[in-house]
């Protein structure tokens, strides 16, 4: 049974400090403020109170306004804070936000903590801000039985068990729409670096081969003009789609479900079913979240019926595409080429993609500094919400929240 999320936080705070106002309402040891300050605080302007008693009655104490106040920040000044672990540090502005909401442990080193030292970390935490590189699962939340928030500062997260989650009570938060723009860049930047050759060029220039200007010179595909299917026609997926009109290009895609005719004639994009997309895209980018529907869903035969003059751009996760399929389909010349940013097992790059018809990047989608900053912020956000009794603005599974 899910046990409500809800950030009500009870403890004796007030206990000493209601005796010396003669507040009457003290019962069974617990103070019952709640109700009252709740309404006052709210009647004041100010945000529902970080500490909320919880008590056995809800009678009102109908506290003056100016009391309520001085109740608010008392409990603020002295009740503990949650304690949380982030495992990076993140920015200064997220920083700053956790640090005034919980008691924070960054990680701080370069690389990623070791699964024993993160559960170690984690064991008595109330919140964990994490990346798409940590896993959380069921040995996770073993391991963290204070947990009640996970906030994953990523848009994608196949890396959180979120039923698992769910039905320890612990809410999973995410950071959408924050990085759409900045991944449709980089899904542009490898789908023209691969058909114009950018990077073989680049290493033949660096190495000093270069004589001279030459017709036949690392002559690539245009561009321009050209078919353009995109799997996932999600924020992403039309952020790259809107950067296709500026290159003349037909734009295609292939969805779950038909987006809003409106939004088809903005963007100049036509649906189809994913055979027709195969067989008619130049250029295929994919921007489905991994999940149990495409775990491995470009695989031999979709490789098959696609153009053996189309490339591939993958900026989404690496188990959408079948990795081995992939590299058969390029070995046998059944596609051109492909742009990578992601990859089945990172950072293991399978030595049959390191060809030069194959661009590869660190799954570098999301990473400008501004917008992992957004990113950042987004997640702390999520936390310190929480923390406040607030709603969360990005829940994943928001039946934990109380309507
Ligand atoms: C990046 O890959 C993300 O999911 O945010």
């Amino acid at each position: 049974m899910a046990r409500n999320c809800h950030s009500e936080r009870s403890g004796p705070i007030f206990l000493p400090f209601a005796k010396r106002m003669s507040v009457r309402a003290v019962e069974e040891s617990q103070l019952i403020v709640n109700s009252a300050v709740e309404r006052s605080t709210r009647a004041c302007g100010l945000r529902k109170p970080t500490i909320v008693i919880r008590s056995a009655s809800r009678k009102s104490l109908n506290l003056p306004r100016g009391l309520c106040y001085f109740i608010y920040f008392l409990a603020q000044a002295t009740m503990p804070k949650a304690k949380i672990f982030i495992t990076h540090p993140l920015y200064p502005e997220a920083q700053t936000l956790l640090q005034s909401v919980c008691d924070c442990e960054f990680w701080s080193k370069q690389d990623r903590p070791p699964k024993e030292e993160f559960l170690r970390r984690i064991k008595d935490k109330e919140g964990l801000v994490c990346l798409l590189t940590e896993r959380v699962g069921d040995d996770t939340l073993r391991a963290a039985p204070k947990l009640r928030i996970v906030s994953n500062v990523a848009v994608g997260y196949d890396n959180v068990d979120v039923p698992a989650c769910t039905r320890r009570g612990v809410l999973v938060t995410n950071t959408p729409g924050v990085l759409d723009e900045t991944t449709a860049d980089f899904a542009w930047a490898l789908m023209l670096a691969v058909a114009r050759r950018v990077v073989e060029a680049d290493q033949y220039v660096r190495a000093g081969n270069w004589q001279g200007w030459n017709f036949d010179q690392y002559c690539g595909t245009d561009v321009w003009g050209k078919t353009l299917g995109i799997v996932g026609f999600g924020r992403i997926g039309q952020a790259v789609a809107h950067r296709a009109q500026g290159f003349g290009m037909k734009i295609i895609y292939n969805s779950r479900k038909r987006i809003a005719e409106d939004i088809e004639k903005q963007l100049s994009a036509e649906y189809r079913d994913m055979n027709a997309l195969l067989a008619e895209s130049d250029f295929i980018s994919l921007h489905v979240p991994l999940n149990g529907d495409t775990r491995g869903l470009f695989d031999a035969p979709k490789f098959f019926r696609m153009k053996p003059t189309a490339f591939l751009i993958n900026t989404s996760r690496g188990p959408v595409v079948d990795e081995a399929a992939l590299v058969h389909a390029l070995e046998s010349k059944k596609i051109a080429g492909a742009g990578l940013d992601v990859f089945e097992q990172e950072p293991f790059i399978h030595p049959g993609l390191k060809r030069p018809n194959v661009v590869l990047a660190p799954h570098l989608g999301s990473a400008s500094t501004e917008t992992r900053g957004r990113m950042a912020n987004t997640a702390a956000q999520n936390i310190a919400a929480f923390f406040q009794g607030q709603r969360p603005p990005n829940p994943l599974n928001p039946e934990l929240l109380k309507p």
